[in-house]
């Protein structure tokens, strides 16, 4: 297809929005939280906060420039930019990595939609939550039924393209989001556990933070800025020549972690106010919290508004990797966009389905000591395939792209205090280490961490 027709964004603040709307998703409100209660609150966000530094705006800028100069997504940008036949595995790998991230994400987002109308229905009982959401996870026929419609919200949103769907959704979902979380943690702030939970949050205990956990927070920054799959490569070859990147990407990384903490001081007041486990882990939204609404004043409500903005960020950051994949087809194939939206969001779906099952019919197949499927896709490509993607994305941009091709989307000029400069010495050499530290640590090849 001729450069001239690929679609754009609008404008810059619809691009960052549509971005940060990627970033920010169950990734921030569901697994940061808890990952926090794990890791000692405060220290697990200074570690986390620390990799968005050495990783995260590194490898996100590079993901822009990938993207941008070559004007396609993954696998053609890294064809178009170097003549070769194995740079283009790494887009293959992201394909493949959005492709499985969004099969089994759909399903949790599925979760979310069905927790909505739960709470406009019967509402919440005190004591009723844990059975409930047993019973939801044991039914496989609403597991497939719900995964199916947030499917069917994703395939809708991308249908309409660039600036008419995604920019257009990204720009009504992302200011209602912060409108929600900006009422709910006021709320939350309002409550008698409020001191309690921003101490939790906020205040370092650097003895709970094992290296388990200072690992733990890199490959949650990787993952919450959806990294390594070519994503943003995605975003960024939608982008005009004239948009600043590094300028876009803190943006982007700021509106990350700021939802990201927002979303932490409206969940653990109410934590500590009714006295349940801030370290419920994956639970603390299905089972912990519904609990929390059913004993708080008013908690339909705040119930009811809660799944509604994190459906919003789980739905702005699914139409990112439903992207990824239809645009592959447009790009390459040269499908029309409905017709690969269609297709591909359909065999998606049906991709998604054993993870529906896993926790019901299929629960008996598990692997690597006792994970059903659902935990071995996420283990999979959130602990492996984006880190190594995020790997040779670093080194395609430190070491293969030349000082020209970089330039010619961040110019020095532009940057003052050598924003470019400092880039490239963390591009080229402290972020690839910092991956490969990662994963030696996560297939298991050194084991001095535990
Ligand atoms: N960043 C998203 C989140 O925080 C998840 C995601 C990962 C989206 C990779 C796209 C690509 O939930």
């Amino acid at each position: 297809m001729p450069k001239q027709q690929r679609e754009h964004w609008a404008s810059k603040f619809g691009f960052v929005l549509a971005a940060a709307g990627s970033a920010i998703g169950l990734g921030n409100i569901w697994r940061f939280p808890y990952k926090a209660g794990e890791y000692g609150g405060g220290a697990f966000v200074v570690a986390y906060i620390v990799s968005v530094f050495i990783i995260g705006i590194p490898v996100l800028i590079a993901e822009f420039i990938i993207g941008r100069s070559a004007q396609k997504s993954p696998v053609g940008a890294f064809r178009e930019l170097r003549d070769s036949r194995y740079w283009p595995l790494v887009g293959w790998l992201g394909l493949l990595t959005g492709f499985m991230i969004l099969s089994y994400y759909s399903v949790v987002g599925g979760w979310i939609l069905k927790y909505i109308v739960v709470s406009c229905t019967n509402g919440f009982q005190t004591g009723a939550a844990t059975a409930e959401f047993n019973g939801f996870l044991a039914s496989p026929g609403q597991q497939v039924l719900w995964h199916g419609v947030f499917m069917l919200v994703n395939i809708f949103i991308v249908r309409g393209g660039i600036s008419s769907g995604i920019e257009k959704w990204s720009k009504i979902l992302m200011p209602s989001l912060l409108v929600i979380l900006f009422v709910l943690m006021v709320n939350s702030l309002l409550t008698s556990g409020a001191a309690e939970g921003m101490r939790f949050l906020l205040k370092p205990d650097f003895s709970k933070l094992t290296r388990a956990g200072m690992l733990e927070a890199l490959g949650h920054a990787f993952f919450s800025l959806s990294l390594g799959m070519g994503a943003m490569l995605t975003y960024g070859s939608y982008l005009d020549k004239d948009i600043n990147i590094s300028a876009s990407s803190l943006e982007i990384v700021v509106l990350n972690t700021f939802y990201a903490i927002m979303a932490g001081l409206m969940i653990f007041p109410v934590v500590f106010t009714y006295g349940v486990d801030p370290g419920a882990g994956p639970g603390l939204f299905f089972v912990t919290l519904p609990e929390v609404f059913a004993r708080m004043p008013g908690g339909q409500i705040v119930g009811f508004f809660f799944f509604l903005l994190v459906a919003f960020a789980a739905i702005t950051s699914a139409i990112s990797l439903l992207e990824v994949v239809v645009s592959f087809f447009i790009d390459e194939l040269g499908w029309t966009r409905r017709r690969s939206d269609y297709i591909l969001g359909c065999v998606i779906f049906l991709f998604g389905i054993p993870s529906a099952l896993s926790f019901n019919l299929w629960s008996g197949v598990t692997l690597f000591g006792g994970k059903n499927i659902f935990d071995i896709l996420d283990l999979l490509a959130t602990n492996f395939m984006l880190p190594v993607g995020g790997f040779f994305i670093a080194v395609f941009a430190g070491w293969i792209l030349t000082h020209g091709e970089k330039e010619a989307e961040i110019k020095r000029v532009e940057n003052t205090f050598h924003f470019y400069d400092i880039w490239h010495v963390l591009i080229k050499y402290v972020t690839p280490i910092a991956l490969i530290i990662v994963l030696l640590y996560t297939t298991g090849i050194i084991r001095f961490l535990e």
